[in-house]
């Protein structure tokens, strides 16, 4: 899609849609007198009969039958003028595309009010038009193809190209494929999507200029001593993998991130078999993992000054005659030992090694991302992802970049007096906790692999995966934290 901004009054704008945002009670703005003078008092009349009021995500569209050298005009409301925030923005810019769709519609023109932060709202609308736009329909006999906007410009009188608003638009446009990336991997079905597809979907990431991939296979998981990968793997035909990708920048980095994100490609349950309901959707259990590349893809576009470094440990988690049995003992690289009784909390045995390997690194901060408990959805539901972390500075930072992207983060305690849950009698610490509170178990089990480095961990259970259409996205992966992600580093 062609992006561009424009300097000129509402009458003058030249496009297929042209969109006019009114806020709840404000269509006596100048720039809608203006308008209906051109369109001879058409379109009061119009918002009189249709009684539009401008409350968030109405609509109204009419043709100018060429009064105007824009075809059509769509108002889209954006409810009170005080509750306007980017979300919004977002919102109504997925509205827009909609209706630039339903009517054929190849360029679509945005008009901005003199005074308005163009910056945060072209951007935000941007982003709403540009995720809105996702289909995964490689399996449907019919994909008709819908569409395309061509191009979407930013008008408006006085309207001027700065350099940062071209460079809000343009790292837009570098993150939304990122989150695609990440939505295909979490859609496409895991006996497609295995380990080594994953491994591979990383390798074609590696553009040699910033971004490189290494993928270990079984010889040198072993040899590296990943227990954990290797006895979740142990139930399936399916090799592991482990896919480690980094982004060097040009000059000396400002900081060093780490990203974990859980790669289980299909998740029965293992022995510790899952009923047949819970397992309907058990192909997202890579979506930490597809986070990671998505934000990997975005980050090597971006080009920032830090040091990025993914990490994921990949496996299918099976049952069979190998599968590794409830009360079966893993020895990690770093000497902690696990007690594995129940298999289908696979998550924290993959990610335990993966941890490892990225405190070895010494970055400043590891942020994991895992669709690690059905009790973090008990807890938060399917729209926000419970954080937790074991510092402060980190936790703010990433809770201020979720607050600019929309993507919803909630902080959580990692309570010590809960650490005994994970007590082994017979091991250093075991892979359940007590019953309740089974996501802050899960975030303690994995405290115990992170050293003193500054940590986060995100369960994205819950909306790494939509049951319905939200807004942005339709059915399906979401691709949640990418965006997030790709906010917390570039605000390093
Ligand atoms: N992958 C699941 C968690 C999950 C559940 C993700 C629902 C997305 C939607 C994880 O491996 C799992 O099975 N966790 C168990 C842990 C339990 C056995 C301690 C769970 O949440 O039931
Ligand atoms: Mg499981
Ligand atoms: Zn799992």
């Amino acid at each position: 899609m062609n992006v561009r901004i424009q300097s000129q009054s509402i009458t003058a704008i030249r496009s297929d849609l042209l969109v006019v945002s009114v806020a709840q009670g404000k269509h006596n703005a100048a720039h809608l007198k203006a308008l209906d003078a051109a369109v001879d008092g058409v379109l009061r009349e119009q918002v009189r009969r249709s009684r539009f009021q401008g409350k968030r995500g109405e609509t109204l569209l009419f043709h100018t039958h060429k009064r105007l050298p824009s075809v059509l005009i769509l108002l889209v409301g954006l409810g009170k003028q005080a509750s306007i925030e980017p979300s919004t923005w977002r919102q109504v810019g997925a509205t827009a595309r909609r209706q630039a769709q339903e009517q054929r519609a190849k360029s679509l023109a945005w008009f901005v009010e003199p005074g308005m932060d163009v910056q945060g709202m072209g951007a935000a609308i941007l982003e709403g038009i540009l995720l809105s736009g996702y289909v995964f329909q490689k399996y449907k006999s019919d994909n008709g193809k819908k569409t395309a906007i061509e191009t979407f410009t930013l008008a408006g009188p006085g309207l001027r190209k700065s350099v940062r608003l071209s460079q809000s638009l343009e790292t837009v446009q570098n993150t939304v494929p990122g989150v695609f990336l990440a939505r295909d991997l979490v859609n496409e079905p895991a006996s497609v999507s295995t380990p080594t597809y994953l491994a591979n979907q990383a390798k074609k990431l590696s553009d040699g200029n910033g971004l490189k991939t290494e993928v270990w296979g079984v010889n040198k998981i072993k040899a590296a001593k990943m227990h954990g990968l290797l006895a979740v793997s142990r139930g399936g035909p399916e090799e592991p993998r482990f896919i480690k990708l980094r982004y060097t920048p040009s000059a000396k980095p400002k900081k060093k991130v780490a990203l974990v994100g859980k790669g289980l490609t299909f998740d029965s349950g293992g022995l510790s078999l899952k009923p047949a309901k819970s397992m309907e959707t058990m192909k997202i259990d890579m979506s930490g993992g597809a986070t990671v590349l998505g934000t990997m893809r975005a980050i090597a576009a971006l080009k920032p000054q830090v040091q990025v470094t993914g990490y994921v440990p990949s496996s299918e988690n099976m049952p069979s005659g190998t599968a590794q049995k409830p009360g079966d003992i893993i020895s990690y690289r770093n000497g902690k030992t696990v007690e594995v009784l129940n298999t289908d909390a696979e998550g924290r045995l993959i990610l335990a090694d993966a941890l490892i390997c990225a405190v070895e690194d010494k970055p400043d901060v590891i942020i994991d991302l895992a669709t690690l408990t059905g009790a973090c959805m008990v807890a938060l539901g399917s729209r926000v992802a419970g954080l937790f972390s074991n510092n402060q500075q980190l936790t703010d930072d990433l809770l201020a970049s979720s607050k600019e992207t929309g993507e919803q983060l909630w902080p959580m305690p990692l309570v010590k007096e809960y650490k005994d849950d994970i007590k082994s009698p017979i091991a250093d610490i075991k892979n359940i906790g007590g019953g309740y509170g089974g996501a802050i178990t899960a975030a303690l089990f994995l405290e115990e692999f992170v050293s003193e480095v500054p940590w986060a961990h995100l369960d994205i259970a819950g909306p790494a995966f939509s049951e319905r259409a939200l807004p942005h996205a339709p059915r399906g992966g979401t691709g949640f934290g990418v965006r997030t992600l790709v906010q917390y580093i570039l605000n390093l």
